[in-house]
């Protein structure tokens, strides 16, 4: 029991900067290789089995990892938001090919499949299993302080990606990931300039499929988008919750088409919704996209998405960036090495696509100068994900 203890609970630390830091982490590692080789000795003797340090004890239910903790291997825990999209996918598949055992890393995952609460118990358990570091998708903004400021306690850094989080900046070491309110005044200085180039100028009923509420994607995208509703005098119907999955878009378009006789324009709040959007527009017989009645916008450009952007389905697609974690890695190398990031917050480049030509280039109302790329073979070549 005495070592158990001395591995679940070691002196709290508030190490930081991070050489100190370091210095410690490996002290503690070795002080638990110690107490672990001891306790598998004891454990032995006794004839009990039992589990080790970074074994079933995460109580995470999916968490996948090497039950071991090595010492030669980087720790990390990953509380990913869930697999509701293309865009998720790919974000994992980065993670987890940056972070694989052969680059040097022990990766613990765990899918918090959308749900809050589980992302919180996912973090909590990390800062209870000692990884290096945990790095964080987090499901909504707020709800985050309790947890990050154990993280800190226990000397743990912690890395952001993607989406943002609304605690004190002391709480995380870096955040690398989206302008959402961007993407969204993208897609609506795209539209005006569209509308104009079309000669449209009568009233523009517009639908939104949004994204998980509370999320930073649907946050800052409906915020950006909506400016745009506001200054030309859009008349914006209806605004609901999809969840960013395609079988989400499908209803909330399904019921939008029983609501409202007149959509010129649905704006999905990721490539998936759109999916179900426009299954939900041909089974009602509804034209869209480059040759129809219904412009669609979506944010993501993941392949799945460009190659309905270039076969016209969807008039234009704001990309979202998910490959965060080269950015990680060279953060966490640079930690290790003595130092800190160059930044605290990371913006991923984006791009923004079209269906043909008809806006080529634009400037938003913010002073922004975009590029559209029309998609062709070569774009959805480059596109992996
Ligand atoms: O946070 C990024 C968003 O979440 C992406 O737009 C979406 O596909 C994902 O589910």
């Amino acid at each position: 029991p005495f070592f158990f203890l001395m591995i679940r609970r070691p002196p709290r630390s508030t190490l930081f900067p991070y050489t100190t830091l370091f210095r410690s982490m490996r002290m503690k590692k070795a002080l638990v290789a110690t107490l672990t080789a001891a306790m598998v000795f004891s454990l032995t003797a006794c004839g009990s089995s039992g589990e080790s340090a970074g074994g079933s004890s995460s109580g995470s239910k999916d968490a996948s990892s090497s039950s071991s903790k090595s010492d030669d291997l980087i720790s990390i825990g990953f509380a990913q938001v869930g697999h509701e999209s293309d865009w998720r996918t790919a974000s994992t598949e980065s993670c987890r090919s940056t972070f694989s055992k052969e680059n040097g890393y022990n990766l613990s995952f765990v899918d918090c499949d959308n749900k809050s609460a589980d992302q919180l118990e996912a973090v909590r358990n990390f800062v209870e299993q000692e990884v290096d570091y945990i790095i964080i998708d987090p499901i909504v903004e707020t709800g985050w302080d309790t947890v990050l400021k154990e993280a800190k306690d226990a000397g743990i850094p912690v890395l952001v990606i993607d989406r943002n989080i609304k605690v004190d900046e002391s709480l995380y070491t870096a955040w690398v990931g989206s302008d959402f309110t961007a993407e969204g005044e993208s897609a609506g200085a795209w539209l005006k300039a569209y509308l104009e180039a079309k000669k449209k100028t009568d009233k523009v009923n517009i639908v939104t499929i949004a994204g998980t509420n509370g999320s930073s994607a649907q946050i800052g995208r409906t915020k950006g988008f909506n400016k745009y509703v506001k200054a030309n005098g859009w008349n914006l119907l209806d605004e609901q919750d999809g969840d960013f999955t395609q079988d989400g878009g499908q209803k909330i378009m399904e019921s939008y088409l029983k609501s409202y006789k007149d959509i010129d324009v649905v704006v999905c709040q990721n490539d998936n919704e759109a999916f179900g959007a426009i299954d939900a527009l041909k089974a009602a017989g509804k034209t869209y996209g480059k040759d129809g009645d219904i412009i669609i916008i979506s944010f993501d450009a993941t392949n799945a998405g460009l190659k309905n952007v270039k076969e016209g389905s969807i008039n234009a697609d704001f990309e979202c960036n998910p490959l965060a974690a080269p950015y990680l890695e060279d953060i966490i190398k640079k930690i290790k090495d003595g130092g800190k990031p160059d930044n605290q917050k990371v913006y991923v480049d984006e791009a923004c696509f079209a269906c043909d030509d008809t806006v080529s280039s634009f400037k938003t109302d913010e002073g922004k100068e975009i590029t559209m790329t029309v998609v062709d073979d070569k774009v959805l070549k480059e596109r992996a994900y």
